[in-house]
């Protein structure tokens, strides 16, 4: 047996299902696997101290680890409720893992702006958390997340994003993505805007945040809110590496080819 097949982490029944190619949902534990993959390299290096002739590059074992994109959604009592529900839709719909957390204000907007119930947008997540817990797992950042967004961003929130006032789950699970330097997208709603709103935006995109208003953009010649709704989360995934392909991006000046009512 080559010596070093024994350090191979073990494959999951998933890959070796025959003849078929692993899914970008396949390694939803990759995060605990890749733990368990630096032990092994430990190993190797352990094992070939005596023998560093051989460890040439083409000797070295490389496992593609395909794995389930992480994000955290958090929704806050801002206008827009929307824009975070067809986000969870897109992310479910794109097989992303998503961990969702509601602050009492969202659920309040989510239940006058739309004819969602609360139960139905949970429903939409992989996993929900109430906002008074602080003790679950997107509060440390030893849960590897690949972005979470703040959607949509009530000032209130805002400030305590800014302060790095961790007092709920919403906040604290910011303040760690901003600290792990991972991606925080911040879907800050409120016009007009203070010194004081001004200034939080700053101070978060200062500590490696993105503040992302949803602003319309007119020039798709929208037909419906739903398009606008789109466009909007279309660009918030676009941050995190995903292209939901459904809007139409800029492409240059053309020729409208249809009459909108616009
Ligand atoms: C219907 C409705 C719409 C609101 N829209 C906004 C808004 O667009 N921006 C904002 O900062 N606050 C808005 N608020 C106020 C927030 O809900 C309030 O400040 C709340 O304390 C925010 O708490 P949270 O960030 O924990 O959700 C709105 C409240 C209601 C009831």
């Amino acid at each position: 047996m080559n010596k070093w097949l024994q350090f191979l982490p073990t494959v999951s029944h998933a890959q070796k299902r025959p003849g078929r190619a692993p899914s970008l949902n396949e390694g939803a534990n990759d995060y605990s696997e890749k733990e368990g993959s630096q032990s092994n390299s430990s190993k190797i290096d352990e094992q070939t101290t005596n023998s560093a002739s051989e460890r040439t590059a083409e000797a070295i074992p490389v496992t593609p680890r395909p794995r389930r994109k992480r994000v955290i959604v958090a929704m806050t009592g801002a206008t827009g409720a929307i824009l975070g529900i067809r986000l969870l839709e897109q992310l479910r719909q794109l097989d992303v893992e998503t961990h969702l957390v509601m602050s009492k204000w969202a659920e309040a907007t989510i239940t006058y702006e739309t004819d969602f119930k609360i139960p139905q947008v949970r429903a939409l997540a992989t996993k929900a958390y109430s906002s008074q817990d602080v003790s679950a797992p997107i509060s440390s950042g030893s849960f590897r997340i690949d972005g979470m967004f703040v959607v949509p961003c009530s000032m209130k929130t805002l400030s305590s994003i800014a302060s790095g006032y961790g007092d709920d789950l919403i906040s604290r699970a910011c303040d760690v993505t901003l600290k792990e330097r991972r991606r925080l997208i911040v879907v800050a709603r409120e016009t007009p805007l203070t010194g004081i709103h001004l200034e939080n935006m700053l101070r978060v995109t200062n500590n490696g945040g993105i503040i992302f208003p949803p602003v319309p953009a007119f020039y798709i010649r929208p037909s419906s809110v739903d398009d606008l709704v789109n466009q909007s989360v279309g660009r918030m995934l676009d941050l995190i590496g995903i292209d939901a392909g459904n809007f139409e991006r800029w492409d240059g000046f053309r020729k409208p080819t249809h009459s909108k009512h616009m």
